[in-house]
């Protein structure tokens, strides 16, 4: 059985790490275990991670094997080569299924039979590679997906409306990566749409401003990377969220990655939707209103992701 209380994390760099940072934050766990080929470095972030406890909530961190992953009820997949400047999250594909095909069958035959929630990049090809190789049912093999994303718009759209972002309800969703797609449709600050609330505020809320938001959320993995060579505090924080939601069982509405059983007429694939989220992972996948162009823009996603992961022969 797994416990509700122990969680695992797979790859300790700078993403990894991170999370560990923000998961031992919220008190959500009192075991967490930290793997990495580089047993030392696992071994070195449990230390210094540890030497926070007194300032946090009791809690076991400690660098462990893959025995130790067997009863844990959440494991979290950063393993992998991140982006280098100018690389797409797609570049990497080559590199991180071999990663991914290296670590998911060790858990299976360890018996993990929790919630794996994978990080690494390309976040939708890897999802959807490790539920195929993990045996696990589809709603309990998830990606940090577009969480990541939306809170970047949700910024973004805070900071132009004037408004406290926890306000602002928009989505991004598809790929976790260059042809995800800003849902303006739906967009609403506190139930009143965008355009209105423009208007009450005195505000430039045309298209083409709007635009720019998405397009500063599309490009700002190679605007950080470009700067400091990696992107980890959002996801972490992104992660930390969706964890609480799982641990919880709050039932919150996040854009994960989800494998896909004809949802938006969309199978073969894994990407971001909006699902109701819980402990026991993905219940349901929320078929929110499109606009005709945010629906191909979503096929066109799909399509692209559908492309890759048939080249992989998983
Ligand atoms: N989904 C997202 O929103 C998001 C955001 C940021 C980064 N990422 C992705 O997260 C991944 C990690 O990024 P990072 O910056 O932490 O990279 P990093 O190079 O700092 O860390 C990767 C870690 O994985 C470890 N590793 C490699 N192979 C392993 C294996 N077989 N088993 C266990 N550990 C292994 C390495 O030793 C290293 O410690 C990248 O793929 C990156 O693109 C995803």
């Amino acid at each position: 059985m797994p416990d509700p209380r122990k969680a695992a994390i797979i790859g300790c760099g700078f993403v990894g790490a991170s999370i560990a940072f923000a998961l031992m934050q919220q008190g959500l766990f009192s075991e967490l275990v930290l793997l990495d080929v580089d047993r030392a470095k696992a071994e070195g972030e449990a230390m210094d991670l540890s030497h926070g406890l007194p300032y946090a909530a009791p809690m076991d961190i400690y660098a462990g094997d893959y025995r130790d992953t067997a009863n844990c009820s959440l494991i979290v997949l950063t393993a992998g080569a991140g982006q280098r400047p100018g690389e797409s999250r797609l570049d990497l594909i080559g590199r991180n299924i071999q990663i991914l095909r290296g670590i998911v069958p060790k858990l299976r035959d360890h018996g993990f039979d929790g919630i794996l929630m994978v990080v690494s990049n390309p976040v939708d090809i890897l999802t959807y590679a490790a539920w195929q190789l993990s045996g696990l049912p589809a709603e309990r093999v998830i990606g940090s997906g577009t969480v990541l994303d939306t809170g970047r718009l949700k910024q973004l759209l805070s900071q132009r409306l004037q408004v406290d972002s926890r306000n602002v309800h928009a989505f991004i969703i598809g790929e976790h990566g260059d042809s995800e797609l800003a849902v303006w449709s739906g967009a609403n600050v506190s139930g009143v749409g965008l355009d209105d609330f423009c208007a009450l505020r005195g505000l430039d809320g045309r298209r083409q401003t709007l635009h720019g938001l998405y397009e500063q959320v599309r490009n700002s993995a190679y605007e950080i990377i470009a700067r400091k060579g990696a992107t980890y505090y959002g996801i972490a924080m992104a992660v930390s969220r969706i964890a609480a939601c799982i641990v919880r069982d709050e039932r919150a509405v996040l854009p994960v990655s989800v494998v896909l059983r004809g949802e938006y007429g969309l199978e073969g694939l894994a990407l971001s939707l909006p699902v109701i989220l819980g402990h026991a992972g993905v219940e349901t996948v929320l078929e929110v209103p499109l606009s005709p162009q945010e629906r191909a823009a979503l096929e066109a996603s799909a399509a692209q992701l559908r492309e890759a992961v048939g080249q992989l022969r998983l």
